[in-house]
């Protein structure tokens, strides 16, 4: 992966031996102003160079140093000169490598331990001296490297912390990144700012001013453009390229059929009368329909989904003449480079439909703004591009929309249902003032009848699942804890409002083993 960053000015690089909480490193480095990049440990020295990073950090990964073939990074990063904080398994690497000893400790710690720290080298710097941190290790420190001295020790790990002020090089056995270790944030702030002397520059503004320059410097007067869905996403690209080179951005919203209830009106509503957008809305409804006719296997549905929806666009763009660009709503973590644990690739669990194989068949230079960007700072940029809460905040939805909602075959009554449904549920849950602390939260119209009665009369109609998460990043998820009552209204209100529906049942099944979507 290479990333034009040349505009964020100072950087911090995060080498990725593996860890879970890589990401998390990354945000909160970005959290305390300064920007950063992962990059995978084995990353050449020269790509290391290129970057001229003010900093790097060593994560944590899942191997022990005495493994055979453990991920060790170029040595020669140890020469650039640049201070280096190694977080975990990175502490150990940093003593095995520069001539200590890493055994495996048979008191293991996992979890909340207390750290003691005397430190003048500035990395705890305003952090009480008794402050709870949070361990997960086997390994730990047996010998000290030389020239390094403890700066911090818990009750089972007597090199908490160690450092190098000389070399400005330094290791945490705990996790400053996660919220349990309580000055975590003042610790990976002192790092960045004191240690490698970095300004606080970052922030969403300086952002949205170096994209849009950047973007008029390479569409020059060409002409953009953008598939808009009204999500989150492509919302913001479309904002940041119209605001970057106005008219010369077309976007195109396809309405599948597969849509939220009152999506395309809003989509409209905002793009195109509020900031004048110049958006061409595309009706296929009908088309999608037929080709899903008969469908029942979610990977069918979804791969004829997404080939129709690349027709559909392909043919609409076709009609605007001469387009030099795509723009589209690529974020960071779609395009990390993470180390697997088991260093293999991992599984397809489900084909996502965006818009993939479309501008290498058109022809089009891709525009990727937001591909620096986590997706709470995209957030934050839409907010300062005066989109609406309404989209700023909305949960996600999948490119496939409903027709992997509709369990079984997907036709228009069934899609009329489901959407009916869903509004309440989204309704209710907005009216408990709950809809932000949930990831998201959806409807899913089960092929299944079941027997009810209401009024004096038998009737006998389809299930609906009602699904609502919580979650970091939609890799994992667990189910969310409504308040009985919020369940009891919902389900109440479908049964009584929607036609053909006459049960309700709440999903309590995490990711895994189940998937967010049901199909
Ligand atoms: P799953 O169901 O795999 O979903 O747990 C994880 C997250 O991804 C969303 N999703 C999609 N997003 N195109 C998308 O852009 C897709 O094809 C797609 N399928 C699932 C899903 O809604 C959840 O947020």
């Amino acid at each position: 992966m290479s990333l034009d960053v040349s505009h964020v000015g100072e950087l911090i690089l995060v080498l990725d031996f593996g860890g879970q909480y890589s990401k998390l490193i990354a945000r909160r480095i970005r959290e305390a102003q300064v920007f950063s990049l992962i990059l995978p440990y084995n990353v050449s020295i020269d790509t290391i160079r290129k970057y001229k990073p003010s900093g790097i950090v060593f994560t944590g990964g899942p191997s022990s140093v005495h493994m055979q073939g453990a991920p060790l990074p170029d040595p020669e990063v140890f020469k650039l000169g640049v201070p280096i904080l190694g977080i975990c398994y990175g502490l150990q690497l940093l003593a095995h490598m520069l001539g200590g000893k890493v055994e495996r400790s048979d008191k293991r710690e996992y979890g909340i331990a207390h750290l003691e720290h005397r430190d003048a080298s500035g990395l705890f710097e305003g952090v009480d001296e008794k402050t709870e941190v949070w361990m997960s290790h086997g390994d730990a420190i047996s010998a000290m490297p030389p020239g390094f001295e403890t700066i911090g020790r818990t009750e089972n790990c007597p090199h908490a912390a160690i450092a190098n002020p000389r070399t400005k090089l330094y290791g945490v056995q705990f996790h400053p990144e996660v919220v349990h270790t309580r000055q975590g944030t003042r610790i990976l702030s002192n790092f960045v700012h004191k240690i490698c002397g970095c300004s606080a520059g970052w922030n969403m503004g300086s952002f949205v001013e170096h994209a849009v320059a950047d973007i008029r410097a390479r569409v020059g007067d060409g002409r953009v453009l953008c598939a808009l869905s009204g999500g989150v996403d492509s919302s913001v690209v479309a904002m940041l390229v119209h605001k970057a080179i106005g008219d010369r951005l077309t976007c195109v919203f396809v309405n599948n059929g597969l849509l939220r209830k009152g999506e395309p009106e809003m989509v409209q509503q905002v793009f195109r009368e509020h900031f004048r957008l110049d958006l061409r809305y595309v009706d296929a409804e009908r088309r999608f329909l037929d080709a899903l006719k008969g469908v029942t296997d979610p990977e069918e549905k979804r791969k004829r989904i997404g080939a129709l929806f690349i027709d559909v666009f392909e043919e609409e763009s076709h009609q605007l003449g001469k387009i030099d660009f795509l723009a589209q709503g690529t974020l960071y973590p779609d395009v990390i480079e993470s180390v697997s644990a088991t260093g293999g690739p991992s599984a397809t669990i489900k084909s996502h439909h965006n818009v993939g194989g479309l501008p290498e068949k058109m022809n089009l230079k891709l525009i990727e703004p937001l591909r620096e960007l986590f997706k709470d700072e995209v957030r934050q940029v839409g907010k300062d591009l005066g989109l609406p809460d309404e989209i700023v905040h909305r949960h996600p939805f999948p490119g496939p929309g409903l027709g992997v909602r509709c369990v079984g075959e997907v036709t228009k009554p069934r899609l009329d249902t489901l959407r009916e449904a869903e509004a309440i549920f989204i309704e209710e849950i907005r009216r408990a003032g709950l809809y932000d602390e949930i990831w998201q939260a959806l409807a899913v119209l089960l092929p299944v009848r079941s027997v009810g009665v209401q009024g004096d009369e038998r009737t006998y109609e389809e299930v609906c699942a009602l699904r609502a998460v919580t979650s970091e990043d939609a890799m994992t998820a667990d189910w969310y804890r409504f308040p009985p009552d919020v369940l009891q209204r919902v389900a109440s209100r479908i049964c009584n409002e929607v036609r053909g529906i006459n049960r309700v049942l709440y999903d309590i099944t995490s990711k895994p083993p189940a998937t967010i979507e049901w199909e």
